[in-house]
C-alpha cells in the first residue's frame, strides 16, 4: 500500500524523508521542473508526482518491462533509474505515443492485430516497439523479437505484437513516401 499521495496508483512508495532535490528534463515534449524525493524511482517520479500512469510496476526489479520508457533514445526500465538521474534527460512515456487525441499508427496497429488482453504490458512493449522503428524503419521479424525481448507478456503469446510491429512499420513507411 502506498503511505503517501500515490492513492491506489503506485506500488509501494515509500518516502524516504531526505531533503527534496530540484529536477529538470523534459517529458512528452513538455518542460518539467519538480522537487523529487532524491530515493524515488523515476517510475515512481511519472506515476505519482507527474500522474502519468501509462508506464507500470510490474516486478520492479527490471524483470518484466512492464515500465519501459524512452530516455534519450535508449529504452529504459523507469523501475531502475532515480528520478534524479533523468537530470536534464528527454523522456517520451506511452502517453507521448498519440498526437492530438490521435493514437499512433503503432497503437493503432497493436489493436487492429488484436496485440493485448489484459494490457498490462502493452504501455512497455509500445515504448520497446517504438524504440526500435526508429532505429529500424523496415525491421525483420528477429529484429523485433529482440526489440522486445525485455517485456514480458502473459496473454498474447507475441505473434500478434509482431504482426502489429510488421503492420506498423508497413504504414510508417508508406506514410512517409
Ligand atoms: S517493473 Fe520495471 S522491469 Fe518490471
Ligand atoms: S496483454 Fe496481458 S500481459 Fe500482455
Amino acid at each position: 500500500m502506498c503511505n503517501q499521495n500515490g492513492g491506489n496508483n503506485c506500488f509501494e512508495y515509500v518516502d524516504s524523508q531526505m531533503p527534496r532535490v530540484p529536477l529538470q528534463l523534459v517529458v512528452n515534449g513538455e518542460k518539467v521542473i519538480e522537487f523529487v524525493d532524491p530515493a524515488m524511482t523515476l517510475l515512481n517520479f511519472l506515476r505519482i508526482q507527474l500522474k502519468l500512469f501509462g508506464a507500470k510496476e510490474g516486478c520492479g526489479e527490471g524483470e518484466c518491462g512492464a515500465c519501459t520508457i524512452i530516455m534519450d533514445g535508449h529504452t529504459v526500465n523507469s523501475c531502475l533509474v532515480l528520478a534524479v538521474e533523468a537530470q536534464d534527460s528527454e523522456i517520451t512515456t506511452v502517453e507521448g505515443l498519440s498526437k492530438n487525441g490521435e493514437l499512433s499508427i503503432l497503437q493503432q496497429e497493436f489493436i487492429n492485430n488484436d496485440a493485448l488482453q489484459c494490457g498490462f504490458c502493452t504501455p512497455g512493449m509500445l515504448m520497446s516497439a517504438r524504440n526500435l522503428l526508429d532505429r529500424h524503419p523496415e525491421p525483420t521479424v528477429e529484429q523485433i523479437k529482440e526489440g522486445i525481448a525485455g517485456n514480458f507478456c502473459r496473454c498474447t503469446g507475441y505473434q500478434s505484437i509482431i504482426d502489429a510491429v510488421i503492420s506498423a512499420a508497413k504504414r510508417e513507411r508508406e506514410e512517409l513516401i
